[in-house]
């Protein structure tokens, strides 16, 4: 393969977040020249064009999205979708501009297939966001816009920040995503706690006029004993939850790399973002829609989340390792899946799983 052989050696020996500037760059210089839409998706390659779906009311040509943190000052709406993904989602945009965590705030785990990070929600603000947006043209699939908590935000003005930039990138986003999850803001997944969403949901709610749907993205972190009130107030004041951002957990992998402060993603989270869509399904009655992310890199990872219990599943440490051809790899492997297991639509497999148990 070009991108595993080559391009991601050349890659690789850049440090993680010098590598990560680059692509965009690269990225963005395609966007500006001409047929540079044209060359990316030659190189991705085409996915299958009968994998339509329809969540939350809108429709994707595909299930599978490009997760938030890639493209968090939202430079490439609008060649995203030549990789080959059905949706994106970008941010996390904050209310104001901000750093983030001093550097390394990045690490390549290979051998596991994962990343490690601490960014620290590190962006442009949500009016750069918004100018960039209203500067390019509509994407031609469905956009996510995800909205964070600046790091030097009182908790109690939570739940205006988050309205607040909801309000200023209303008219590019086709779903919102509320961020409470990562684990690199001190306090931010307390945010979790009931009362607390309760507030921020319902402050969201007049500035999004017409509607667009709430998504509330979740730890992998979260207790047994936690999820259900969390998913009674997601049911009751949002239209869907994204399962989920990154782990603090360290099973599984060995004791050096687990000194790495950081969210960690890819292969070692795959598991667990599975186990807690499956729960969410079983917990919700399949009546709130789940995007399922965390780990997933092949069809057969995407495959077993749906059957879990996602409608759609993202990715983003599967693109550093798999290159710009994963998505069109990935749906190719997912349509034949779908095939041999019987299923006529991406929509007929979700939950698929629970009812292979059943006696
Ligand atoms: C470098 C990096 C930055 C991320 N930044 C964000 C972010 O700003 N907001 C967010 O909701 N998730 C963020 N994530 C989490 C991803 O969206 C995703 O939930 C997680 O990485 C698990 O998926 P994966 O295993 O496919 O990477 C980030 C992940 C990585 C690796």
């Amino acid at each position: 393969m070009l991108y595993e052989d080559i391009v991601q050696p050349l890659l690789f020996r850049f440090d993680p977040e010098t590598a990560h500037e680059r692509a965009l760059r690269g990225l963005e210089l395609l966007s500006r020249v001409p047929a540079g839409t044209a060359l990316l998706r030659a190189v991705a390659g085409r996915p299958p064009a009968d994998l339509r779906t329809t969540v939350l009311g809108l429709d994707f040509p595909n299930p599978l999205g490009l997760a938030a943190g890639f493209d968090k000052d939202c430079r490439l709406a609008a060649v995203l979708p030549a990789l080959g993904f059905g949706f994106v989602e970008l941010g996390s945009v904050t209310l104001r501009p901000q750093p983030g965590n001093p550097k390394p705030r990045l690490f390549r785990l290979p051998l596991e297939r994962a990343l490690i990070n601490r960014m620290g929600f590190n962006n442009g603000g949500a009016a750069a966001a918004a100018a960039r947006l209203a500067a390019g043209p509509k994407p031609a699939v469905p956009v996510g816009i995800n909205i964070g908590l600046n790091a030097d935000a009182p908790k109690a003005r939570a739940p205006q920040e988050y309205a607040e930039v909801l309000a200023r990138l209303h008219p590019y986003a086709d779903y919102f995503v509320v961020n409470v999850s990562c684990p690199n803001l001190a306090g931010l997944r307390d945010l979790q706690e009931r009362l607390q969403l309760e507030r921020i949901l319902t402050a969201m709610s007049p500035a999004n006029q017409p509607r667009r749907p709430v998504l509330v993205k979740i730890t992998p972190d979260i207790s047994d004993a936690q999820l259900p009130d969390l998913l009674a107030v997601i049911s009751r004041h949002a239209d869907g939850v994204i399962a989920a951002n990154t782990t603090t957990s360290r099973s599984g992998l060995s004791a050096d790399l687990g000194d790495i402060r950081g969210g960690l993603s890819g292969r070692p989270l795959r598991a667990a973002a599975t186990a807690l869509i499956r729960k969410i399904r079983r917990l919700t009655g399949g009546r709130l829609p789940i995007i399922g992310v965390g780990g997933v890199e092949n069809g057969a990872d995407a495959f077993e989340k749906i059957r879990a219990g996602a409608s759609l599943v993202q990715l983003y440490t599967g693109l550093v390792y798999r290159g710009p051809g994963a998505a069109a790899r990935l749906l190719a492997e997912l349509k034949a899946l779908l095939a041999l297991a019987g299923f006529a639509d991406v929509a007929g497999a979700v939950g698929s799983e629970a009812e292979d148990s059943e006696p």
